[in-house]
Parts: C-alpha cells; sequence; structure tokens
C-alpha cells in the first residue's frame, strides 16, 4: 500500500494505471475509518483492479462553528485497516495542496443543496460536491463508493455526475450499523455513555415509521409526529429535522407512496447525528 500526498503525483499514478487498462475503484472518506467505510472499500476490492481510498478531513464542508478542529483523525489506525483491506493507494493530501491560496471555484447542485442537512449546514454541500470534483479529477476512478447513511449526499453526487456528464460510475452501499442499530458514524466517538443509549432513537424512531407505514398510515405529517413524540422522550435530543422527501428530488411528500426517504438529524447533547431509511410501499405492504 502506498501513502501519496501529493495531487499532481496521485493523478500521475492514475493515468498510469488507466493506460494500463485497469480499472480504479475509489472510496472518498474524511478517515477516522470504521465498518461502514471498510464495506464499501470491500466491495471496491472486489470489483476493480486498484482500490484507491482518500482521507481528507475536507475544511470547506465544515462551518466556522463545525467540528473541523475536533474531528478525529487517528491516521496510523486507519492506515492499518486500509492495509487489511488491500487497498492499493491512500490519497492523503494536506489542505494547503487542495485549497491553494488562489483557489476560487465552487460547484453547487441547485435545488438539492439548500434542503435537509443543507439547511442547518449552509455551505457543506458545496464544500462536499467541490472536493468529490476534484478528488475525481486526480484519481480519475472507473467507480466511485460511497454510503447509504449519507443519503442526501449520495443523491446529490450522482445528479453532479449527471449533470457535468462525469465519466464515474457511482454505487451506493447499505448504511452498516452496530448490533444495537446505530449508525456507524466517526462522529459516534463524541458520545458518553448516557448519549450513546439515547442515539438509538433515531434508528428507533424510523423502524417505528416502517411499522406505521406497513400498518397502513399513508399521511406524512401523521408519521412524522409520531417519530417526533418518540424522540422527544429522550432528554439529551433534539430534533434538527425529520422529513419524508422524494428519492429524487428531495422534496417534501405529503402521502407515502411508492419510493421515498425519511431522513432525519437530532442532536444528542453537543452531536449531531444523522440516518435515513427508504420506504417503498409496494414492497411493504
Ligand atoms: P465520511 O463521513 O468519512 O464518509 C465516507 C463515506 O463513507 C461516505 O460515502 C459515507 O456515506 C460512508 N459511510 C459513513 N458511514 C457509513 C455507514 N455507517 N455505512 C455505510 N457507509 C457509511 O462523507 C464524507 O466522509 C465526506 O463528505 C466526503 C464524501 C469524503 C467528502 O469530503
Amino acid at each position: 500500500m502506498k501513502i501519496i500526498s501529493s495531487p499532481k503525483q496521485m493523478l500521475k499514478i492514475s493515468q498510469q494505471v488507466r493506460r494500463a487498462r485497469k480499472t480504479i475503484g475509489f472510496v472518498p472518506t474524511m478517515g477516522a475509518l470504521h465498518e461502514g467505510h471498510l464495506s464499501l472499500m470491500r466491495k471496491a476490492r472486489r470489483d476493480n483492479d486498484v482500490v484507491v481510498v482518500s482521507i481528507f478531513v475536507n475544511p470547506t464542508q465544515f462551518g466556522p462553528r463545525e467540528d473541523f478542529r475536533r474531528y478525529p483523525r487517528p491516521l496510523r489506525r486507519d492506515l492499518g485497516l486500509c492495509r487489511k483491506e488491500k487497498v492499493d493507494f491512500i490519497f492523503y493530501p494536506q489542505a494547503k495542496d487542495m485549497y491553494p491560496q488562489d483557489f476560487k471555484t465552487y460547484v453547487v447542485v441547485k435545488d438539492l443543496s439548500n434542503v435537509l442537512c443543507g439547511k442547518s449546514r449552509e455551505g457543506h454541500f458545496q464544500g462536499v460536491v467541490t472536493v468529490v470534483i476534484k478528488l475525481f479529477n486526480i484519481v480519475q476512478p472507473d467507480i466511485a463508493y460511497f454510503g447509504q447513511k449519507d443519503a442526501q449526499q449520495s443523491i446529490i453526487i450522482r445528479r453532479m455526475v449527471d449533470d457535468l456528464n462525469m465519466p464515474v460510475k457511482i454505487k451506493v452501499m447499505p448504511t452498516v450499523r452496530e448490533k444495537d442499530g446505530l449508525a456507524m458514524s466517526s462522529r459516534n466517538t463524541y458520545l458518553n455513555a448516557r448519549e450513546r443509549k439515547d442515539a438509538l432513537i433515531l434508528n428507533k424512531s424510523l423502524r417505528l415509521a416502517g411499522l406505521l407505514v406497513k400498518s397502513g398510515l399513508r399521511d406524512a405529517n401523521r408519521v412524522i409526529q409520531r417519530m417526533k413524540q418518540l424522540i422527544m422522550k429522550k432528554k439529551t435530543a433534539k430534533i434538527d429535522y425529520i422529513a419524508i422527501v422524494d428519492t429524487k428530488n428531495l422534496k417534501p411528500v405529503k402521502r407515502i407512496e411508492n419510493r421515498c426517504l425519511i431522513a432525519l438529524a437530532v442532536w444528542i447533547g453537543k452531536t449531531r447525528l444523522i440516518d435515513n431509511m427508504v420506504i417503498n410501499v409496494n414492497l411493504n405492504v
């Protein structure tokens, strides 16, 4: 496994690999790796000749009051995990090389970026989309792997790749959870014991929604109300949003029909957690 810090050198390697007609599978991450990330690497390993993982805590996707400085950076551990998954290259750039002083260009995916998580995290998805385009240009992947855990992010990346005719295939893999149902996240390490227990309420409220839909409830607002009631029972929990939206345009639906996405963000103490579930009524009843 080789660790590459220079964007120029990474691009040179990617071009050599592609000239040799080998496929590149790419997993972009911010490090602090867990089973969720590893599941993407395993899929990339199965599908491709060469696997590249990027580890870069991207400053432009964090708001001024967010946890950029505090974000965990256990590099040695991360490298060990990647080695075990037989990753070929780690792209580990420095912020000054990704964003030199005269950096000016940002890409916005309209309409999809200012709803749900984008509402409370202004500029977040502009930062994500911009860095992902840069990473794609540097790594030149045939296939890039993302997690359903960040549903809105995956939807926005797909839209961007389509809109800009980018020659990369996007694969979205299922959310990996702890045994008790909590969606794995690098931010789970912020939780104390009490908060860790309360954090289960995100997944529990989604499961409640699933049951309600299964039992015939179709009114989205009533489902959301029931989820709210459940979550508010936890003292450490504060709801950022709960939404039931169309899986393509992220617009709220009134009635739950066909496929829709139930997404939520909840503060547990000082940690903002997200989770989601895709409901397919046709398969549910
Ligand atoms: P990060 O939060 O490190 O996540 C990297 C990838 O792992 C994302 O595609 C995310 O959806 C996926 N992932 C995280 N938790 C997961 C879980 N429990 N199950 C399955 N997949 C999971 O997302 C980012 O980094 C950044 O925004 C990035 C795309 C790297 C751009 O900076």
